[in-house]
């Protein structure tokens, strides 16, 4: 039996069957039915103590990390965050109004909208403290005028998000910093350099109590974006420097999600000890006074905590194509790889991990479109009827992402 490079707190490969949570998937499908998302509550604790672990060590304050509920809004899973001392990054009046029902503290909030509109600006200050970020100065004009005419006399906290002028994401799609993306996309989000200490000056003189800056460069990083990563980081640093100058009392610095699991085996992880040292001594050498660094992770949290387990309905032959007809959908369930061609989820076939004869097998899914692949022609022992298939690293933008497209169901969670 060969340990396989996925295993972690919560999959294990024991004598060829995939355990999950200590249980065996076909029997958790037995109980719960298919397809089924699983999460896991201790891979979860896993991955904040090594986020914790990273910036523990370093020379940065105290460290806030903001969940990026839009990786994953499932009730049971914001409950166990809660408990966990962690504040919350949100979108939309719907997220801060979840996390507010599940009895995170509002204050713990901050919402990053973008093309926000004056109802939303007016639902989330409607709560009790949560800090919004500035993403265009023209939000700002809207939120002035909510101000003056809903919460004249009311503490509200603000940030700025800026646009640091370097992005980098594991696709276009999610790179959300820069001028461009890489194929030319221009990037909506934040303000521009030349522009921030006008957010700073307008929202202050407006009565607002700008605290923080705001960056988020995008999304799936690897080894490969460090150098640029920590280029960004500096400019923020160098950045909220000139804002401390200029007299404004800047207390926090949030420097957004971006790192993420592993997907696949041949990926260089992200190092985050690095990222987490290189903040911190280019914090101290600034001579910046702040409270505490906040970083947004999301996929990071979550993503190698979830599973989708679905079921082989049958095995196809077509023009020497091998196909396992599984019970569930890319759109339905798993749309990353239909929406972003760089997307990669490895399967295993839980009933038979190894095998000394894999084959390769396209697994499709039940849904009217031929890019409802799960996976192309890959190597893997080949599944029979009945038989159980995993995909990994399920837990972020996965189920948040999913659709009722041809009116299938999405699929059940449990968290274990
Ligand atoms: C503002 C903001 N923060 C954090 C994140 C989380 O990113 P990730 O899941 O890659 O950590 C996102 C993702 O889109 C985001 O838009």
């Amino acid at each position: 039996m060969t340990k396989q490079w996925w295993e972690n707190k919560f999959l294990e490969n024991r004598d060829g069957k995939l355990f999950v949570g200590g249980r065996k998937a076909e029997a958790i499908v037995e109980e719960f039915g298919s397809p089924l998302f699983v999460y896991s509550r201790s891979q979860i604790l896993s991955n904040l103590e090594a986020l914790r672990k990273a910036f523990a060590g370093t020379q940065a304050p105290d460290l806030r990390i903001c969940y990026a509920m839009k990786a994953n809004a499932n009730r049971e899973i914001l409950e166990f965050l809660k408990g966990k001392n962690i504040w919350i990054d949100a979108v939309s009046p719907g997220e801060v109004d979840l996390a507010v029902r599940t009895g995170f503290p509002a204050r713990k909030i901050i919402f990053t909208g973008t093309s926000i509109s004056a109802q939303d600006i007016k639902s989330v200050f409607g709560h009790e403290g949560p800090i919004v970020n500035i993403d265009a100065l023209e939000q700002l004009e809207s939120m002035i005028e909510i101000k003056k005419k809903e919460f004249p006399d009311k503490i509200l906290r603000v940030s700025v998000r800026w646009n640091p002028g370097i992005g980098r994401g594991f696709s276009p799609k999610t790179v959300t910093a820069g001028r461009v993306s890489s194929d030319g996309t221009p990037i909506k989000f934040g303000i521009e350099e030349k522009h921030v200490l006008s957010a700073f000056e307008k929202s202050a003189q407006a009565g607002f109590q700008p605290i923080g800056l705001h960056q988020h460069l995008g999304s799936g990083w690897t080894e490969d974006d460090l150098g640029d990563v920590l280029e960004a980081v500096n400019r923020m640093i160098d950045k909220a420097v000139q804002v401390q100058k200029a007299g404004f009392p800047i207390e926090f610095l949030d420097f957004g999600g971006g790192f993420g699991p592993k997907y696949f085996e041949d990926q260089k992880p992200f190092p985050i000890h690095e990222y987490s040292r290189f903040i911190g001594n280019k914090l101290a050498r600034s001579g910046l006074d702040i409270e505490s660094i906040a970083i947004e992770p999301g996929k990071y949290l979550v993503g190698n905590a979830g599973i989708l387990l679905m079921r082989v309905e049958y095995v196809k032959r077509s023009y020497g194509h091998l196909f396992a007809c599984v019970n569930a959908g890319t759109f339905n369930a798993v749309p990353r790889p239909a929406i972003y061609v760089q997307a990669h989820h490895h399967i295993v076939n839980s009933s038979e991990v190894e095998s000394d004869s894999p084959q390769p097998v396209t697994i499709a899914g039940n849904l009217c479109e031929t890019g409802d692949v799960f996976g192309k022609n890959i190597i893997i022992p080949v599944p029979k009827k009945g038989d159980v298939l995993a995909l990994l690293c399920a837990g972020a933008y996965c189920r948040s992402m999913a659709s009722k497209f041809n009116l299938r169901e999405i699929p059940a969670e449990i968290l274990v």
